[in-house]
């Protein structure tokens, strides 16, 4: 008797742990390279009403059951995956050698070496096999395909996923945010958002997006063509946003911080309009980019049934 008790504490102890690893995994602690959800939850929202019928229609289709209809719902499911897809750690970031711009050769690697296994390469690599929808042939998995290309898409336009190498993004940079102790890297994917949410939007994400949106159509719509376009006639241009990024580091994200710095109300009130500005970005060219694929994805299958 006594020993079936014991055993069955230390069961519990196993489930206590396993249970406590599971939530580790799952995103209980910090987690490194990726806006939060609330990040990746935004940029998917304001792109969703910017999107064609017909991109829509194509987005249902590909979107999985558990999405429900709805693209913002996966928008974090590549940060979910990035332990059983081990692979596609490095897509979520790109690095420099401490320099404040960005070179495609000399960037976007892994830590292999191999040549575009980082965001820049991903948000081409998934465009360009999302262009195959329509295609009898296909022979990639488009739903995996446009859920990382709508959550890489959101990664690079945090300005520390394309930082410093030495310092991985700002992940070994320990400073306080207000009172608690963080790290650089997690200031800007979650606290600063945070934040905002807690002083100016009752707590609310759907105010925090509504507010966002409605400066795209009043102060920023003169630049949204600007954000959209790519030179030549690309449908994406990852290594514009990720030389902005870099740009943006510089000035903004590293800019005055020091191991152990104490950032508050100062960097705070500068930083947040950095911060929705790229959300507000990200979600623009993410719709951009799936209206020019997907739209027209109609008229290529009507012209492929007009061939036979
Ligand atoms: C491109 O996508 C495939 C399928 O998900 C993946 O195996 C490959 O590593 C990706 N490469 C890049 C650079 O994203
Ligand atoms: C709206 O735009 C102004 C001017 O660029 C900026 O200061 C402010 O932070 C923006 N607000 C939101 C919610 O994006
Ligand atoms: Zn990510």
């Amino acid at each position: 008797m006594e020993r079936e008790d014991e055993d069955e504490i230390k069961d519990m102890g196993f489930f206590l742990h396993l249970r406590l690893l599971l939530i580790a995994l799952s995103g209980g602690v910090p987690c490194i390279h990726a806006w939060g959800k609330e990040g990746h939850f935004m940029v998917c929202k304001i792109a969703e009403p910017l999107l064609k019928e017909d991109t829509m229609r194509a987005v249902q289709d590909l979107l999985p059951e558990v999405a429900g209809g709805d693209l913002a719902a996966v928008c974090s499911w590549a940060d979910e995956v990035r332990f059983r897809y081990r692979w596609s750690s490095p897509l979520h970031y790109v690095n420099t050698p401490g320099v404040c711009n960005f070179q495609y050769k000399r960037d976007c690697h892994n830590s292999k070496g191999e040549e575009g296994m980082c965001v820049v390469g991903a948000i081409n690599n998934y465009t360009a096999q999302l262009q195959t929808y329509g295609d009898s042939s296909n022979q990639y998995t488009l739903t995996e395909s446009l859920m990382f290309l709508s959550h890489f898409m959101g990664d690079e336009h945090q300005p520390l996923h394309a930082g410093f190498e030495e310092d991985e993004g700002g992940n070994t940079i320990r400073v306080r945010w207000y009172r608690r102790m963080t790290n650089l890297h997690h200031v800007w994917d979650v606290n600063i958002i945070e934040t905002a949410m807690k002083d100016f939007y009752g707590d609310d994400l759907s105010l925090m997006i509504d507010a966002i949106q409605r400066n795209l159509t009043d102060g920023w719509s003169d630049e949204i063509r600007d954000w959209e376009s790519c030179s030549g006639k690309l449908v994406t241009c990852p290594n514009k946003y990720a030389s902005e990024s870099i740009r943006l580091a510089c000035d903004y994200a590293y800019k005055d911080v020091r191991p152990e710095s104490t950032l508050g109300d100062d960097y705070f009130f500068s930083r947040l309009p950095i911060v929705q500005k790229r959300i507000a970005q990200a979600g623009v060219r993410l719709a951009s980019v799936l209206n020019q694929i997907l739209d027209a994805s109609v008229g290529k299958r009507m012209a492929r049934m007009l061939q036979k």
